[in-house]
């Protein structure tokens, strides 16, 4: 291998509003035109509003088969409920990792009537081999997720992967994903290792950080995700947060590539357009 390198910023890009489920407004920031994927990285939403319009529709009932959704809530309450007598309510600083596998039918629905929700779901795909496995949830609340408070004011909540010896309760062995809450004060850092050849990206959600170091060096502001370059490692800097009383945050994203073929229409991510279509039969014949 080559010698230890810092990850820069290849590509700074802004989410698309859109809307999704029973007509809930959310940003699309990865699986639109400006970045419609990044291996194993099939999608990122981030919803965030105060206006209980914008999402009281909810997810009502649809089927997921051949990848995995992760639902990281920071407000508000989301109640999940899907075909095999799975349930349960996403309180803030929990997070739901799905392993869809074969299938599952769910919705996902706003447990209030009014309020702030905020989070993001990311989608990841799954190896061909364990598109098929049977349906998995690993789930936590927010006294599960490990918090760490490295000084000078960078925190860190660890959803998946490891910060200064800390682990995340995740385990997904095929994609090896890191997902990390980081709180930057003005003129904090971090310095986190990442597996050389992961994707690897950084989503700005309040303040904004600068990434990398020299030339590659990048300011990403709030609501933009910085898609890194390779290496084996990332700095971030807190900078100035744009209003009193507030402070840097960003999730910091990476996994292993999975570099195989990609079928995928709507709910179903398969590697061949057969397993598509068969992934729709199923789920018409009632067999998710
Ligand atoms: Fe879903």
């Amino acid at each position: 291998m080559s010698t230890p390198s810092i990850r820069g910023v290849s590509r700074v890009i802004r989410g698309m509003p859109t809307s999704d489920g029973a007509g809930v407004k959310l940003t699309r920031v990865i699986g639109q035109p400006r970045l419609p994927d990044l291996d194993p990285f099939l999608m990122l939403d981030e919803f965030g509003t105060d206006n209980p319009g914008d999402y009281i529709a909810g997810f009502p009932s649809h089927p997921h088969r051949g990848f995995e959704t992760v639902t990281y809530m920071l407000d508000g309450r989301m109640r999940h409920r899907d075909n095999h007598g799975h349930e349960g309510v996403l309180v803030p600083g929990s997070v739901q990792w799905m392993t869809a596998g074969r299938g599952i039918v769910h919705s996902e629905m706003p447990e209030q009537q009014e309020g702030r929700m905020r989070g993001f779901q990311l989608w990841i795909n799954l190896p061909a081999r364990d598109k098929m496995t049977a349906p998995k949830y690993q789930e936590f609340g927010p006294q599960m997720i490990p918090a760490t408070d490295l000084g000078g004011g960078a925190r860190v909540k660890v959803i998946a992967g490891q910060v200064a010896g800390v682990t995340g309760p995740i385990a997904q062995p095929a994609t090896d994903p890191t997902y990390l809450d980081v709180e930057l004060e003005p003129g904090a850092t971090l310095s986190q290792p990442l597996a050389a050849g992961h994707s690897a990206f950084l989503y700005v959600y309040e303040g904004a950080v600068r990434v990398g170091a020299g030339e590659s060096a990048a300011t990403v502001g709030t609501h933009e995700l910085a898609v890194l370059t390779d290496g084996d490692s990332v700095q971030l800097e807190g900078r100035e947060p744009p209003r009193d009383g507030t402070v840097n945050r960003a999730i910091l994203v990476a996994g292993r590539p999975l570099r195989e073929p990609v079928a995928k229409h709507g709910p179903f991510v398969m590697s061949t357009r057969e397993e598509l279509i068969q992934a729709f039969q199923d789920y018409q014949n009632g067999k998710f």
